[in-house]
């Protein structure tokens, strides 16, 4: 058992991840602390218009639910679900410093031995790969110390840009899902998509190295 209550019930967490050198710079996973408030808040408060079109609606107004005395429920929830070995609340660190989250939910282990993965990069740092390369080592952990062997993403159809994340990293489309998700007002189709640990040869993070999107540190 650590600090973070986590056990062999919950490999891999809260082992932090990368780094890995993309375009924009280093990049790290590590897990959520309730002392990032204040850069989760600002970032988030700014970015409203880059972010709401792709993330699931709630009823309370997006300025009181990102303000910085929001967070300690926002991440004693991540917590709690972390300490059950049922999600892996990541950071996305660019250069040292807070740029996005990265977050594996619905872990199951078992037969199945799935889950889903999402993320976000501030606006600020964009198109610098960040969000392949936190994607490609988010994933790397899922096959490797996590012991998954299926990890999916669902994604709406008209956001360009994580479709281009979700396909360089080897995601596979498996479907339409019609009007799954209550995301900006209303009930949007997403896409599926999914990969198998045996389709990855070596790893997720050694194949953007080969591409030449990434280097290692
Ligand atoms: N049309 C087509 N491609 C685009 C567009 C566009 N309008 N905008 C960007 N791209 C491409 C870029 O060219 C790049 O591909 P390339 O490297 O092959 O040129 C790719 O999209 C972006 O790659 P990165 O630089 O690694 O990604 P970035 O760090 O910019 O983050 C992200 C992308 C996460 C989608 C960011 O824009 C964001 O946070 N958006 C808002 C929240 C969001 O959409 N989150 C994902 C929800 S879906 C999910 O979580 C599974």
């Amino acid at each position: 058992m650590n600090l973070w209550g986590s056990s062999s019930q919950h490999p891999g967490w809260p082992t932090r991840v990368g780094p890995l050198r993309v375009a924009a710079g280093v990049v790290r996973l590590r897990a959520v602390r309730l002392r990032d408030a204040s850069q989760w808040s600002r970032i988030r408060q700014a970015d409203r218009a880059h972010l709401e079109p792709w993330e699931p609606s709630t009823e309370a107004d997006w300025t009181v639910r990102h303000s910085i005395s929001a967070w300690p429920a926002v991440f004693s929830s991540l917590r709690s679900e972390a300490r059950k070995g049922r999600m892996l609340p990541y950071v996305i660190e660019l250069d040292g410093e807070f740029c996005g989250q990265l977050t594996i939910g619905n872990v199951t282990h078992g037969a199945l031995r799935s889950a889903w993965i999402g993320y976000w990069v501030s606006s600020s740092v964009t198109g610098g790969g960040v969000a392949t390369g936190a994607l490609a080592l988010g994933l790397d952990h899922c096959f490797g110390p996590v012991m998954l062997h299926r990890v999916e993403a669902t994604v709406r159809p008209e956001n360009a840009a994580s479709r281009a994340v979700l396909a360089k990293v080897g995601f596979r489309e498996e479907g339409l899902l019609r009007r799954y998700l209550q995301v900006d007002g209303g009930w949007r189709d997403h896409l599926l998509v999914g990969l198998t640990v045996e389709e990855v040869y070596g790893s997720v993070t050694s194949a953007l190295v080969r591409d030449g999107h990434a280097s290692w540190v």
